[in-house]
């Protein structure tokens, strides 16, 4: 296609998928490739200036706005920001900036995923509400952002005042809504995002109050109280608006990178969701010289995070069948890449996830990689089927040992009931040995698999007799005395692990990682576990009773008890053998803590930080990693924002202390 053509393709193509985004909430590709397109049709409009048009999307910031609601003009328009996707690009757009004004203060923000919002307050009263619209005019949703509970509906303050941010879904409303639409058989939201757009345009506001909207609260145009950015979100901060408190400022670019860097690290965790950082320069006549384009302030940047959804065509639909029997089906993907790595495989869950979504083979999808969890299709576009998409009709029989599979009540999953599944006892083996479990290195899926076709192993107890197996071992397909040894010698020191690694690799059902832990804490050894009745089970903290129940069938059952006394003829420990330092994000790193925490004492913090590994110092340097502070927090947190050391507030200490 000619340059020219595909520069007038990309217009029409992303003004119908602004669209669909903004005014539909209903995107039918990813904003990475959103993202992309966008780039691509600003290089070619900078070759060819002539073919300039205000109207194309890189020249405003905006959409079309919905007929439903009451338009407003915004007294200052409301824009958008410019993007970069890398530290070069970063670099060089702050190299403009210091290149005239040298080094620089900026304020580094978290840039929310919501939806933009206007607040206007006249003589202390909430007055009005304003979507983003085209930029120039919104729709007025007051109705609706006033059922916000965090948003003050009076504030301290005489005359106009006008501020900006971000409505958004915390993570858990978006959860709750969607639950709640799939069991009203309602089609569930994209993301948080489209969801808190949907919500915010709903014309019944008690629809919008009871979505649990939330808001932060970014930028006051021109405020008269403030010389610096930072200083009027102070001041909305007293005035009773929620300012995020990761905010921070810097002026160093390698230490933002390394900010962002460390924020794309934690964003999973964070109750709402973000899609990059805004770096904004602090003071306002360095603002005010530098300006805006028709669409952005040159003032401001946003550093987008790298995709997590991609899209792609699903191949075919298969089941595996995991330890306890479940079988989950899997969509086999046309390749992509994503964060780094190809991906030809995402999970689909369940059968219902796949009817309720509309899943189809051949249909385009949304893969998308949260973390480092196994990556999910999201959901199909039916805007794209062409006629050749196959509905996925679910198996009646497992598909490795062909026994019928069944769906228990009130269970998503179906499961196959066959103790002899071959597909169940690799699984298990391998979850036996796994890192978390009895940490044998060496014995994942493929090569249990491998010795269970050969006959050498078809239950736990068999990983402790296959020393005896060695012939057989090395007459196997590349099978190095090298890596016979190293696999003897890891279900050797296996032998001594603490009881509860023992516990948890046993796949007894409801018992994972953390029961496992409480058991062998509570009980010390295994024989003591081995006679408590569910009652007294049930009794223990955190154990429940159905849990309770499963632990006491599964030692009841003879088989299960003669299999613990076959692992004590081998040689393993059946003692709990104390705390063990756990890996955390808090593992040899340099923590100071300053102000007065609420949930802690200062000796409490020090004691969880060090079991966690870290090294409690008084001092911040440049060699500080976290700063982790409370109230009245003074010098040292003044110290950590100068030098671009992270800070920690005692709920993102919280926060991180769970993970
Ligand atoms: S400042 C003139 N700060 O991102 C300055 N925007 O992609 C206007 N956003 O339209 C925006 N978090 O809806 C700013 N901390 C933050 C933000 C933020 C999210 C949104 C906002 C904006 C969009 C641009």
């Amino acid at each position: 296609m000619e340059k020219k053509e595909r520069l007038l393709e990309l217009r029409e193509l992303l003004k119908q998928y602004n669209y669909e985004y903004h005014t539909l909430d209903r995107p039918t590709i990813p904003d990475s490739e959103y993202d992309a397109l966008f780039r691509e049709l600003k290089e070619l409009e900078a070759e060819f200036p002539e073919l300039y048009d205000p109207d194309s999307v890189t020249q405003s910031p905006g959409y079309e706005v919905l007929d439903e609601f009451k338009k407003v003009r915004h007294d200052k328009p409301m824009l958008s920001l410019d993007n970069v996707f890398s530290y070069e690009e970063l670099k060089e757009w702050s190299k403009k900036i210091t290149d005239v004004y040298g080094k620089i203060e900026y304020a580094v923000e978290y840039k929310i995923d919501g939806l933009a919002m206007n607040l206007i307050y006249e003589d202390g009263k909430f007055l009005r509400a304003t979507t983003r619209g085209n930029g120039v005019e919104g729709e007025d949703v007051t109705s609706n952002v006033k059922t916000i509970p965090s948003i003050p509906k009076t504030i301290p303050y005489k005359d106009r005042y006008e501020i900006r941010g971000e409505i958004y879904m915390p993570k858990a409303s978006f959860e709750r809504l969607n639950a709640q639409r799939r069991s009203e058989g309602l089609e569930e939201f994209a993301n948080p995002r489209n969801a808190a757009a949907g919500s915010i345009r709903q014309l019944d506001s008690r629809v919008a109050a009871s979505r649990g909207l939330d808001g932060f609260w970014y930028y006051v145009p021109d405020d008269i109280n403030a010389s610096t950015h930072y200083e009027s979100l102070l001041y909305a901060r007293k005035l009773g608006f929620v300012v995020n408190d990761t905010i921070r400022l810097m002026d160093d670019i390698d230490a933002i990178y390394k900010h962002i860097e460390d924020t794309i690290a934690i964003r999973h965790d964070l109750p709402y969701e973000i899609d990059g950082i805004v770096i904004k320069v602090n003071r306002y006549d360095i603002q005010k010289e530098l300006g805006f384009t028709s669409r952005v302030p040159k003032w401001a940047i946003a550093y987008k995070f790298p995709p997590e959804e991609v899209s792609t065509i699903i191949e075919d639909i298969f089941i595996t069948v995991g330890r306890t029997g479940k079988c989950t089906p899997n969509a086999k993907l046309k390749s992509v890449k994503l964060q780094g790595s190809t991906v030809s495989y995402a999970t689909l869950h369940n059968e219902d996830n796949i009817k309720d979504k509309d899943i189809r083979i051949n249909d385009t999808v949304i893969v998308r990689k949260a973390g480092d969890i196994i990556p999910e299709v999201v959901r199909s576009i039916k805007e794209r089927r062409d006629g050749t998409q196959i509905p996925y009709v679910f198996p009646e029989v497992c598909p490795i040992c062909g026994s019928k599979i069944y769906r228990l009540k009130g269970e998503a999953a179906h499961y196959c009931i066959n103790n002899d599944c071959p597909a169940k006892i690799v699984e298990g083996i391998a979850h036996f040995a796994s890192r978390d479990a009895m940490n044998i290195d060496g014995l994942g899926v493929k090569r249990v698999e491998l010795f269970h076709d050969k006959g050498i192993l078809n239950s736990f107890e068999d990983i402790y007799t296959l020393q005896s197996k060695k012939d057989i071992i090395l007459s196997l397909e590349k099978f190095a005395e090298r890596s016979y040894q190293n696999l003897i010698e890891a279900i050797e020191n296996s032998k001594a692990n603490s009881l509860e690694h023992l516990l948890f690799g046993l796949g007894i059902r409801q018992v994972g990682e953390k029961a496992a832990k409480i058991l062998a804490k509570h009980f010390k050894d295994i024989d003591a576990l081995m006679k408590a009745s569910s009652e007294e089970l049930s009794q223990i903290k955190d154990i429940g009773p159905i849990t309770a129940e499963a632990i006491n069938d599964f030692f009841k059952d003879e088989h299960n008890a003669k299999m613990i006394e076959n692992f004590k003829f081998y040689g393993l420990n059946m003692k709990y053998l104390g705390e063990e330092v756990k890996e955390s994000v808090f593992s040899n790193k340099v923590c100071v803590l300053t102000g007065t925490l609420e949930k802690y004492t200062r000796s409490e913090a020090t004691a969880i930080l060090e079991s966690l590994g870290a090294k409690v110092t008084s001092s911040v340097s440049k060699r500080t990693d976290y700063v982790i502070y409370g109230n009245e927090a003074g010098s040292k947190l003044d110290k950590a924002k100068d030098l671009g050391v992270q800070i920690v507030s005692e709920e993102e200490f919280k926060r991180m202390l769970e993970e």
